[in-house]
């Protein structure tokens, strides 16, 4: 095999899992994503679509993953592309069919140029088609006109496909709970970006521009042959309370938190944690009330991540603390209910105002039903799944919707880390990445 995350039986065991669950009359279609074009002849950088580096590994763009049943079970076929010197001159070089076939744990590799033709006869033989739609029109195209032509003509001649269905959830319910050897490669990206956290507190000073918080991190990433898996947010104070902030423009003033929400990808997996330090190395009283009670609360979600508790568990146990915490220290004025909500969407929400937990993994918010329906606990935590951890507390001057308490104003904290869930209680992944006050402390400004 090429040298790709995971061994053959890894792959063909996620192959036979997922095709044990489609019927043997129908053919599965899996495209890739498309290159996607930045500006004229300018594309964004290739990133392979989950469910392709899931099933096979296969990183290229364009590559179809087919798998049909025949006399003996099932057998996956790879569309490439064909190697073909002038192209790579421009693009870079291909693996080819030969490559392909010979490395990826896949029966058979086509050129994508015969992809029509072998689609079509493929489908002639089956009564259904499983196939993801959307990411390559061609394909959409060929299998659409087939079933639509086939199932007119069904009375008629009795065979080829007469329905498309989608196979994503099926995927999605698989890639919920992680094998061991996915667990090892979500450590690394969880070690990984744990250090450039490290890396990006130890180079903060005073009046640090946000976009060199950013370059720290990302230089890191760099640095180790990583990328992030989205886009870092690093917010200077009032900055901080923007739940999606991107600009990363502004300086960050001697006195001021900066929170950084930044995570990195290895061979696909994701990592994802925010940490909130103090630029000149020192919390104020203010913030370090507020910072230790995200901190408190953060604990209490990942306790709650037990075998067996139910999906909004952890958030729940951040909201109780936080809740508590607020009516404390003032900011509320209210009954402990009325600060939870009926639902958790009581007066807390003005100031903590996301969710507590995701699913993560070949996507940083993973794919999977957590809530059935958006409604309820939801579905119960399974060993092997791996969630984010990440409560906040956000005191935006600038908001005018709420009461901001004078104490606070300018505050935004938020706490994540990656948790696994065990049979023996929750494991940080993202353990490395210091969070107490005092070691966030003796990390600021430190240097290299
Ligand atoms: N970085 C996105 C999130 O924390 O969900
Ligand atoms: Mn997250
Ligand atoms: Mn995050």
């Amino acid at each position: 095999m090429a040298d790709l995350p995971f061994d053959e039986a890894e792959y063909r065991g996620r192959q036979s899992r997922f095709l044990a669950q489609i019927p043997e009359d129908n053919v599965v279609l899996i495209p890739t994503n498309p290159m996607a074009t930045r500006s004229n002849d300018v594309h964004f950088p290739y990133r392979a679509s989950s469910y392709m580096l899931y099933l096979c590994g296969w990183a290229d763009p364009d590559a179809v993953l087919m798998a049909e049943h025949g006399e003996d079970g099932w057998s996956v076929s790879l569309f490439v592309q064909p190697q073909d010197t002038l192209a790579e001159i421009w693009e870079g070089r291909r693996i080819g069919v030969e490559g392909a076939v010979a490395g990826w744990p896949i029966d058979e590799a086509h050129s994508l140029d015969d992809l029509s033709d072998v689609v079509e006869k493929t489908l002639a033989r089956n009564k259904g088609v499983h196939l993801i739609q959307k990411l390559n029109d061609g394909l959409d195209s060929v299998v659409n006109s087939a079933v639509t032509d086939k199932s007119r003509a069904r009375n008629t001649f009795g065979k080829g496909p007469v329905s498309i269905t989608d196979p994503s959830s099926i995927l999605d319910e698989m890639r919920m709970c992680k094998s061991e050897a996915e667990v090892g490669v979500m450590q690394r990206s969880a070690d990984l970006a744990s250090a450039a956290h490290v890396a990006a507190m130890r180079a903060t000073f005073a009046g640090i521009g946000e976009w060199q918080v950013q370059a720290a991190i990302e230089g890191h990433f760099l640095g180790a042959g990583s990328q992030w898996s989205y886009p870092s947010i690093v917010g200077g104070g009032d900055n901080a309370t923007i739940l999606h902030y991107h600009a990363n423009n502004q300086k960050v003033a001697d006195g001021e938190l900066v929170l950084v929400d930044a995570g990195c990808e290895v061979n696909g997996y994701a990592s994802d944690i925010t940490r909130t330090w103090p630029v000149n190395g020192k919390f104020s009283e203010a913030q370090r009330e507020i910072y230790e009670l995200v901190l408190a609360a953060e604990l209490a979600g990942i306790e709650a991540c037990q075998v067996g508790a139910p999906w909004n568990a952890s958030h729940k146990a951040t909201m109780e603390v936080i809740s508590r915490g607020l009516i404390e220290l003032g900011v509320l004025d209210c009954t402990f209910e009325e600060a939870m909500g009926e639902s958790l969407d009581g007066k807390t929400r003005q100031f903590f105002m996301h969710g507590t937990s995701h699913s993560l993994g070949l996507d940083v918010h993973d794919v999977g039903v957590t809530r059935p329906n958006g409604e309820g606990d939801g579905r119960l935590l399974e060993a092997g799944m791996v969630l984010t951890v990440e409560p906040g507390l956000y005191f935006g001057s600038w908001r005018s919707d709420i009461e901001v308490p004078d104490r606070y104003s300018g505050i935004g904290i938020r706490i994540e880390d990656d948790v696994l869930i065990t049979e023996e209680g929750p494991v940080v992944l993202t353990s490395a990445c210091p969070k107490s006050v005092d070691d966030i402390e003796s990390l600021v400004g430190q240097g290299a």
